[in-house]
């Protein structure tokens, strides 16, 4: 079993504005009292600062969707970890499919931003997960591992410090979901993994992602290796988004 309080993360994405990031701030920090869980919202950089002012005070964290591998310099449209640190960011996530799909970003350029964040204070996300393909082809923990084994050996003993977050391809923003027990399975995978590599991997957090809602919350967050969610659609109401994070008690 894990050591550490669960954690929900909306991830919204490219999507917001200033009126729609105001009411739905606003509505998820009006519904976080006495939460058990760790709650943070990954935003669209140019709303950061908005949305460090709207959660100000309260328990809601702040998280970017990407982060630069290099420190600073001559990369035209890249934020680096520092500057997101200047916004009060906890959570850079990392290697999202659709950015390793859309973005040619390979195992080890999402090691690297691993690296980078965690240089700066800033806990990565790394996101890892097969595509249909893969996994029809039984390649699913063979996949999962690689994309952590570049984290792994690119953090060394940091890699404690990361957060994980296992997101089948085939589940992202489909309503088609992995089982609880089909999480679980390759969770545990991850979790062996990092236990080979660190003494601390029980203070790793897990997440799954794909398609959670309010609905199908409670039984993923139940099985042991799930230690929360990273958010995508759902996370964009109020009212689901609170839903879901009731159920990770
Ligand atoms: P989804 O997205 O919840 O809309 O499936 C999850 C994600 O891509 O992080």
């Amino acid at each position: 079993m894990t050591t550490h309080k669960k954690l929900i993360a909306g991830n919204w994405k490219m999507n917001g504005g200033i009126a729609a990031n105001d009411a739905l701030v606003r509505a998820v920090v009006a519904g976080l009292q006495d939460t058990a869980c760790t709650v943070a919202v990954c935003v669209p950089a140019p709303y950061l600062a908005q949305v460090q002012m709207l959660r100000h005070g309260s328990p809601l964290e702040l998280g970017a969707q990407d982060v630069s591998s290099h420190e600073q310099g001559a990369f035209t449209g890249e934020v680096s970890a520092a500057m997101l640190k200047d916004f009060g960011v906890r959570y850079a996530i990392v290697g999202h499919s659709e950015r390793r799909q859309y973005h040619g970003e390979t195992d080890q350029l999402v090691a690297d931003k691993a690296r980078a964040a965690l240089a700066h204070g800033i806990t990565p996300i790394v996101c890892v997960g097969e595509t249909l393909a893969e996994r029809e082809a039984g390649h699913t923990e063979e996949v999962v591992k690689r994309q952590l084994a570049a984290a792994i050996h690119t953090n060394g003993h940091c890699i404690s410090e990361i957060v994980v977050a296992y997101e089948p391809v085939w589940a992202i923003g489909t309503g088609r979901t992995a089982t609880p027990e089909q999480a679980q399975q390759v969770h545990a995978v991850l979790r062996a993994q990092l236990r080979a590599a660190t003494e601390h991997a029980e203070r790793v957090v897990i997440l799954y992602g794909g398609s959670m809602n309010a609905a199908n919350a409670a039984s993923l967050l139940a099985q042991p290796d799930i230690d929360g969610g990273l958010i995508g659609g759902a996370s964009l109401k109020a009212a689901d988004f609170l839903q879901i994070i009731a159920a990770a008690r």
